[in-house]
């Protein structure tokens, strides 16, 4: 099946085209530069530029992929979760073009995306990526962006249920908040990285927020107050390019840390074999380093997204997208609306 894939949901525009697994194309446009000056993803300017690009994208992963629209057997797009008047933009344009295709459209959650974004690798001697679902076991898989933390178990193919998520910040906003605290650029967590990786991680000890809890809840907004606190108590720390990147290693360290540990344990406990992560945290080097050492300590499989599709990226939309179509998921109406709240599952379906 040849089908195209839209992704708008935050601030990448991407277009992917994808065939019976295998991604011919995934062409993703950054708006980073453009909110960088406001700190954060301004919505209404999202949608502008993703109106801006989007045209171009497609016809980019089009002819990347040498596939012209009409040889398109299905199209799909973000349904949500995300910003709404991002999603439209890529919805709505997927909508139109299945209509004017006369072909099939399926609209995508997000995050159920990026839980098989760890099943697409390099195809071994080439550039392209493909979804290998013949090795696919169930695992506990953690999704970590700039909005979201969550924990989910995938207990097979196309089931899965959330265990836990973040009750406030999620892990990739208190990279870029505490970031932010020290004057450093949006977003902060790339930065935040190379610096930590000449830091002493133990330089200060932040608190681990609910690492000893029983749930899988996560919660960072503590940990970006004392980091708050720590910065108005010892001013003099981000006037040393050395203090700087001991802050950063010592932040670092602390989310890592809760991340990792969470994982585990909610994978012991779930009795599966395999841990998977993806979203965009999960470029971060501590936390694929720390996540290996300690899935290799308590004989786990990890299955890390590749660098390039751990930020959002519309070939993970695609790929779910095919998968869902082969097995004849039903089509929803074509004048669906999107979903900028839709969550996962919670519930454990009969396994
Ligand atoms: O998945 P994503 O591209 O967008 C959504 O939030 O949906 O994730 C972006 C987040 C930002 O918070 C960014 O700071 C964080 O991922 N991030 C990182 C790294 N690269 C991106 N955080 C820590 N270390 C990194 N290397
Ligand atoms: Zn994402």
């Amino acid at each position: 099946m040849t089908l195209l894939a839209l992704e708008t949901s935050c601030d990448e525009t991407s277009a992917a085209v994808v065939r019976d697994g295998t991604v011919l194309s995934n062409v993703v446009s950054s708006q980073i530069e453009l909110h960088q000056e406001y700190g954060g993803v301004v919505p209404e300017l999202a949608a502008r530029e993703h109106l801006k690009n989007l045209l171009p994208v497609a016809q980019a992963a089009l002819r990347e992929a040498g596939v012209s629209a009409s040889a398109l057997e299905a199209v799909a797009a973000t349904q949500g979760p995300g910003l709404a008047i991002a999603l439209l933009v890529g919805f709505k344009a997927a909508q139109a073009a299945a209509f004017a295709l006369n072909k099939p459209f399926i609209g995508i959650n997000h995050h159920e995306a990026h839980l098989y974004s760890p099943w697409i690798q390099r195809v071994p001697n080439a550039s392209r990526l493909a979804a290998d679902f013949s090795k696919f076991q169930p695992n506990v898989s953690l999704i970590v962006s700039g909005g979201h933390t969550l924990l989910v178990h995938v207990a097979s193919e196309l089931n899965h249920h959330v265990l836990g998520g973040t009750i406030d910040d999620a892990a990739g906003e208190c990279f870029d908040k505490t970031g932010k605290l020290m004057g450093l650029a949006y977003p902060a967590g790339p930065i935040i990285d190379r610096l930590a990786a000449q830091g002493q991680p133990d330089a200060y000890a932040f608190p681990r927020p609910l690492l000893h809890e029983p749930h899988d809840d996560f919660s960072f907004s503590g940990l970006k107050t004392s980091v708050r606190y720590f910065i108005r108590d010892h001013p003099t720390w981000l006037e040393d390019p050395q203090k700087i990147r001991d802050l950063c290693a010592s932040v670092q360290a602390a989310i890592v840390e809760v991340l990792v540990k969470k994982t585990v344990r909610a994978a012991k406990r779930e009795g599966v074999r395999c841990v998977t992560a993806s979203g965009g945290v999960t470029c971060n080097s501590g936390l694929r380093r720390e996540l290996a050492d300690a899935c290799k300590r308590h004989g786990f499989v990890l299955r890390l997204a590749e660098q390039r599709l751990c930020t959002d990226n519309a070939a993970m939309i695609g790929i779910l997208a095919e998968r869902k179509l082969l097995a004849r998921t039903p089509l929803p109406p074509l004048d669906e609306e999107v979903k900028p709240g839709w969550a996962l599952a919670e519930e454990r379906t009969n396994e």
